[in-house]
């Protein structure tokens, strides 16, 4: 840059910070939109075509980084989705932990720490189902995914609470429990091993069936 483009912006400086500034607001030069006029959200607009100033989304809209859930509730559209969705979130350790605290937060004070039904809540609530139980070993993701975001029976729903990502991730660690339990129950006893009946030649059956 030559010496003289370099003084140009020194130029400037004046213009911007010269007035007095206890008495009266510096000197504005091209504002562009920085004093527009603010609207309230829910007051009347004289512009818009519905005359409210917040202006409605267009049909078919959808909010950046919000997932619509192509279900209704009921224990029909829990089996849908139990049959049509897959866990997006990938089974990693750092969805398995996040989770666990998602978990902890939103599900443990009804279904315990390790999902056994046996949450502070549960003393004066009707008492959950174990979640490492059959039953709900046997509930696919999407089902789970189904009953966090609309309830099920006395359970309320959680999709104002828990992020849809954070529910699939809720699943991931519910499986790694219901893993850790199933490790933990007693193996049935392995059967005593019978040695083998040593195999009868026919001459010998003969043999003795002749002796009879
Ligand atoms: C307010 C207490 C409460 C909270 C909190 C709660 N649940 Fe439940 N949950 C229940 C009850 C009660 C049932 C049994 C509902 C029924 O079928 O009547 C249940 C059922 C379930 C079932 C079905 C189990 C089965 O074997 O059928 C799953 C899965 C489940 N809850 C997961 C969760 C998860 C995950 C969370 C956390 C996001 C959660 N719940 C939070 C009370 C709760």
């Amino acid at each position: 840059m030559s010496r003289k483009l370099r003084v140009i912006p020194f130029l400037f400086l004046p213009l911007a910070s010269c007035a007095d500034e206890s008495t009266e607001p510096n000197f504005e030069y091209m504002p562009d939109m920085v004093s527009s006029a603010a609207v309230e959200s829910f007051s009347a607009s004289a512009v818009t075509a519905d005359g409210r100033a917040m202006m409605a989304p267009p049909p078919g809209t959808v909010p950046r980084g919000y997932e619509p859930v192509h279900y209704g509730p009921g224990p029909e559209e829990a089996a849908r989705a139990g049959r049509e969705l897959a866990n997006p979130i990938p089974d990693v350790d750092a969805a398995r932990r996040r989770g666990e605290i998602a978990f902890r937060r939103w599900c443990s004070p009804c279904h315990g720490p390790e999902g056994l039904g046996d949450g502070l809540v549960a003393r004066k609530f009707p008492r959950p189902p174990s979640l490492v139980a059959d039953h709900a070993r046997g509930l696919p993701d999407g089902q789970i995914f189904h009953v966090m975001t609309f309830g099920q029976g006395v359970m309320p729903s959680y999709a104002q609470q828990v992020l849809a990502e954070d529910r699939w991730k809720i699943v991931r660690h519910l499986r790694q429990m219901q893993a850790a339990a199933v490790a933990l129950l007693p193996r049935p006893a392995a059967p005593a091993a019978t040695p083998a009946p040593a195999p009868v030649a026919p001459a010998a059956l003969n043999d003795k069936g002749a002796a009879r």
